[in-house]
């Protein structure tokens, strides 16, 4: 079966709602069509996702909490205490907002489950959430909720989390199984959002060593990272041999991003994807942070020529109602900037002998799955 584009104008105008983002989402799907990519996917309109499902993620109290909110901009201390205040402001509606973008990462995984070889879903990716707490711009995690319809019929799935930023609530929801292997690359240096996801971080219990994290330092070019993404996730592929994956593919890692401190672009993270591509298994492309809206754009409409194996696309934006975002130059790449890389690879390297390490210590072996 073809591969899968989740899109509604309903979804992109739930999107669109979360804060810093304005009309991010639409530009994203109006810049794929201008590129003429949506002959190479099938659309899917998604549905919502049921309250049973939500639960497969967040707390009773939480999603109760969230069908309180009726637009009332006063934050109260039970606001605060489910993460509704600073970056995660409160606005109406918010348990439907939840319904309808934990349903399009849903709908994705269900496109996988009945044969799609992938599914994207760019309004999706809010890897932040907890299960109790919205944080870090994501009320609900709509990946959480994916990944465990996925391993209802996928033995054993793969996360990966490319956000700039570490994929915290993701990991915190399968740091206890073998059935997903949370992978996180991320910059980590003091005072970064959320702080956590240090190369000892590896799980709990019966899930220890089936979570990895690979932090990096300030500006790490485009080189080194791909360097580490192929060696470790090889790697872990070797070790894990998972039968579905899902990729969040955040924009927050190029260069030039408000909130990021990567130096990374599009082509990089393509890059990454076609190493995915040739692992052969069903996969879910998902959104997530990306605060230079016309460079997330950007990125999410280059990754999504990759994903269908389209011809490359023209640099020169076609003519179409966002075009104007994408002044002086009006062209697709996005380039490196001029900045130190904090990194050195003796340094990453440490980091993967690290991660080879914890899966030896405890027991991450192909004959043990
Ligand atoms: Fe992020």
């Amino acid at each position: 079966m073809a591969g899968i584009l989740i899109f509604s104008e309903n979804l992109l105008r739930e999107c669109n709602k979360i804060p810093n983002l304005n009309e991010r989402a639409s530009m994203i799907y109006a810049l794929i069509e201008a590129y003429g990519l949506i002959k190479h996917v099938t659309i899917q309109h998604p549905r919502r996702a049921t309250y049973e499902e939500l639960l497969l993620c967040h707390s009773e109290n939480f999603l109760r909490h969230l069908k309180t909110c009726d637009g009332s901009e006063e934050v109260t201390e039970e606001d605060e205490e489910f993460g509704l205040s600073y970056d995660c402001s409160k606005f109406s509606d918010l348990y439907q907002f939840a319904e309808v973008i934990a349903g399009g990462t849903v709908t994705a995984a269900e496109a996988l489950i009945s044969g799609s070889r992938f599914a994207i879903n760019w309004c999706g990716g809010w890897h932040h959430a907890q299960s109790d707490r919205a944080d870090g711009f994501c009320y609900v995690n709509d990946i959480v909720v994916a990944i465990q319809k996925l391993v209802s019929h996928f033995p054993r799935v793969l996360y990966v989390d490319l956000d700039v930023h570490h994929g915290d609530g993701v990991e915190n929801a399968f740091s206890c199984t073998k059935r997903v292997f949370c992978l996180s690359f991320h910059l980590h240096e003091a005072g970064f959002f959320p702080g956590t996801g240090g190369v000892e971080e590896c799980g709990f219990g019966n899930g220890k060593g089936y979570t990895a994290n690979f932090p990096y330092r300030r500006n790490i070019s485009g080189k080194r990272f791909r360097e580490s993404f192929y060696k470790t996730t090889k790697l872990i592929m070797e070790r894990f041999n998972p039968t579905a994956c899902v990729i969040q593919c955040s924009a927050d890692v190029i260069a030039g991003d408000p909130l990021g401190g990567a130096n990374l672009t599009p082509k990089d993270i393509a890059e990454c994807i076609k190493v995915v591509k040739s692992w052969n298994i069903p996969s879910l492309f998902v959104g997530g942070g990306g605060y230079n809206l016309p460079n997330a754009s950007r990125h999410f409409t280059f990754l999504t020529a990759t994903i269908c194996g389209a011809d490359e696309l023209s640099d020169d934006i076609p003519e179409h109602d966002f075009f104007n975002a994408y002044g002086p130059g009006f062209e697709l790449s996005v380039e490196q900037k001029n900045l130190k890389d904090c990194n050195t690879d003796a340094e990453l390297e440490e980091i993967y002998q690290s991660i080879v390490r914890n899966l030896d210590k405890f027991g991450v072996f192909p004959e043990k799955l």
